[in-house]
């Protein structure tokens, strides 16, 4: 069997904070991920690789096992689900918060409510505790726009600094989850590789801890 390791990173602000976090556990990618255009990367280690994802293919590389360890962020875990996945540390980077929002101001109307999202799962299970019937609309980006466009009443997203939701007129309501990104390692692969995994996740988590 390959002792071959390779950890899925999502590309964009995420790995900006991940790759300091990796140098301090002693793994670092031989040439700059961020100018290249490349999605495979050697690493100081022979036997470890990097791979470069969008943040919600992440959960699925790792799920498949075609990625032994990945770094995700919690809201794309909550949504996705973590069949198959151990979720061993918090790295305390990307934090966030995952919230609904809407037009500043505007009263929700009584009865069934219009929701755009790209996090429709945690959103139906959401709004179903608050015992409030919504629809919910998928959407990939940009969701700032939807109740503007009056395509919604409401929307599910994460906010961080908040200048999104005040440049676009809306204010956050409530707070759904705080969000962080995590490690994540393949269940099988934990198994048939676990001492150098393990090797890993403690460097990682003595890294965070720093
Ligand atoms: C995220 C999120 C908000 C924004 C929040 O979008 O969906 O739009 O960041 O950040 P803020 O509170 O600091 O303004 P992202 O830039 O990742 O793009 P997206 O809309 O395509 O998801």
């Amino acid at each position: 069997m390959s002792n071959q390791l390779t950890i899925a990173l999502t590309k964009g602000r995420i790995l900006k904070e991940t790759l300091p976090l990796l140098a301090a556990a002693g793994i670092e990618p031989l040439e700059d991920i961020s100018t290249s255009r490349k999605l495979i990367f050697p690493t100081n280690h022979d036997n470890v690789r990097l791979v470069v994802l969008r943040g919600v293919d992440v959960t699925t590389y790792v799920q498949f096992g075609s990625a032994d360890l990945g770094i995700s962020g919690k809201d794309i875990l909550m949504e996705n689900g973590t069949d198959g996945l151990y979720e061993p540390v918090d790295l305390n980077i990307a934090r966030c918060r995952l919230m609904t929002a809407g037009i500043k101001g505007q009263k929700l109307p009584e009865g069934r409510i219009k929701v755009a999202t790209k996090y429709v799962n945690v959103a139906k299970r959401y709004y179903a505790a608050q015992g409030r019937q919504a629809d919910l609309i998928k959407l990939y980006g940009g969701m700032e726009l939807a109740p503007l466009m009056d395509l919604c009443d409401e929307i599910v997203d994460i906010v961080d600094t908040g200048n999104t939701l005040k440049a676009n007129g809306l204010e956050p309501r409530d707070h759904i989850a705080d969000i962080s990104s995590r490690l994540i390692v393949n269940k099988a692969s934990m198994k048939t590789k676990h001492q150098q995994i393990q090797a890993i996740v403690d460097a990682i988590q003595a890294a965070v801890q720093v």
